[in-house]
């Protein structure tokens, strides 16, 4: 595959990388995201909006966010040398900022007055919130109620932002049953609202726009990363929970000589219910009205899935991290909570970063990769702040003693 013109190529008019994504919406709401990709399709090619979202990035949103060396943590790690893309240092301490202000940017042009999302983590919600406290829009924030007790302060933060959060007390009471209420909520008042996905996927064209208002990080840490070593790193690694910040991070190196590599969960174990590693052990399917690799039970219905992250939580994956893989270019891995818990830990003490328990998990893969490296360079998306998480990880796990 020449990654020199894949960006023209992929998506195509029907919003597939190659046999995966698409709208597979029902009939009637064909139109409602025909209507989204003609705005996107305009927009994001005019001046006055990427100038006005270059403002936003710099004046509100702090970027660019630094590459930063860890060289403590390397040094115990005693291999290659491992460095982080600082996206905790994002305002409201994630990436999803990222697309959060081209959504509501999208939406304003769209003339919508409410912003509808589902979020697992909590960090999409804030961020979500955020940019309709920003552009002065309404919001919404679909949430399971097993995420609400294990996220609180980010439920705190987005009510204070002035969103309505939704409890969903079906199913596993978390991220999936999120999405299907948020996209029911959607349903009824489409006309009004836009549903700012959070995550690169669901029906064309909220993978393609999600993956290029991410692209940012991708591009700044290559370039930082050049200025400061004067070569490319070996490999770029990133959790994959939907595959937002790992499409935005490696969109910018596919045509490099650099491995890249997502990293999903791998909970508690490898049955089907212990997980959320679609990529791993899924088949392809459809799920949220997008086709990609999914955890299917036997019937085709969406599997149980879990993970010590409520943000990677999620039965599917992006499409194009299934065709990325597919194609050979990306591969993908699995990280158990208990390595995340330790990389968590380890990053902490070692750099003084509390890392969110999502990024704990490429953190830790980039730990055991630079280990049997022994040289060469790691560049790790450290895609959000920890502060969310502390008081679960405490309650579970103490102050970290084990994990020194
Ligand atoms: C800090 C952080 N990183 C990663 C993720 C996973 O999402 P994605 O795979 O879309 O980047 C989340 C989701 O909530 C998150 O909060």
């Amino acid at each position: 595959m020449d990654y020199k013109t894949y960006f023209r190529n992929y998506p195509d008019k029907d919003g597939r990388f190659g046999e995966y994504g698409g709208i597979l919406v029902p009939d009637e709401l064909i139109p409602v995201f025909h209507e989204i990709a003609k705005a996107y399709n305009s927009i994001c090619r005019s001046a006055q909006f990427i100038s006005e979202l270059r403002r936003i990035r710099k004046e509100f949103q702090g970027r660019p966010t630094p590459v930063y060396h860890c060289e403590r943590l390397s040094r115990k790690v005693d291999g290659a040398q491992i460095y982080l893309k600082r996206e905790d240092l994002n305002h409201t301490g994630a990436h999803k900022l990222n697309h959060c202000m081209g959504e509501g940017l999208l939406a304003k042009f769209m003339g919508k007055k409410r912003l509808i999302a589902e979020t697992g983590a909590g960090q999409h919600g804030v961020a979500l919130a955020t940019a309709a406290a920003y552009f002065g829009l309404e919001c919404e924030i679909h949430m399971g109620e097993v995420d609400i007790i294990k996220q609180a302060p980010n439920v705190t933060r987005m009510k204070i932002l002035g969103a309505k959060v939704v409890p969903v007390s079906h199913g596993l009471k978390t991220l999936k049953e999120a999405v299907d209420s948020a996209f029911e909520s959607y349903l009824k008042s489409y006309k009004e609202s836009i549903y700012c996905i959070g995550s690169a996927l669901g029906p064309h064209p909220f993978p393609v726009m999600v993956r290029d208002f991410q692209m940012c990080v991708g591009i700044e840490a290559r370039q930082q990363f050049l200025e400061m070593t004067g070569i490319m790193p070996d490999m770029v690694c990133a959790c994959v929970g939907g595959g937002s910040n790992a499409a935005g991070m490696f969109s910018a190196f596919l045509d490099d000589p650099v491995e890249l590599c997502g990293v999903e969960p791998l909970g508690t174990g490898s049955a089907l219910g212990e997980h959320a590693a679609s990529m791993t052990f899924g088949t392809k399917g459809i799920l949220h009205g997008f086709e990609s690799m999914l955890l299917q039970n036997a019937d085709g219905s969406p599997a149980p899935v879990y993970s010590i992250a409520s943000g990677l939580d999620y039965p599917g994956v992006g499409p194009e991290h299934a065709f990325w893989n597919q194609q050979g270019r990306v591969n993908y891995a699995a990280i158990t909570d208990e390595e995340a818990v330790d990389a968590f830990f380890k990053l902490s003490r070692y750099e003084g970063i509390i890392p969110a328990l999502e990024s704990s998990h490429a953190i830790a893969y980039a730990m055991k990769r630079a280990k049997e490296m022994e040289t060469g360079a790691i560049l790790v998306n450290c895609s959000g702040r920890g502060d969310k998480d502390v008081d679960y990880v405490v309650e579970h796990y103490g102050y970290g003693e084990k994990y020194k």
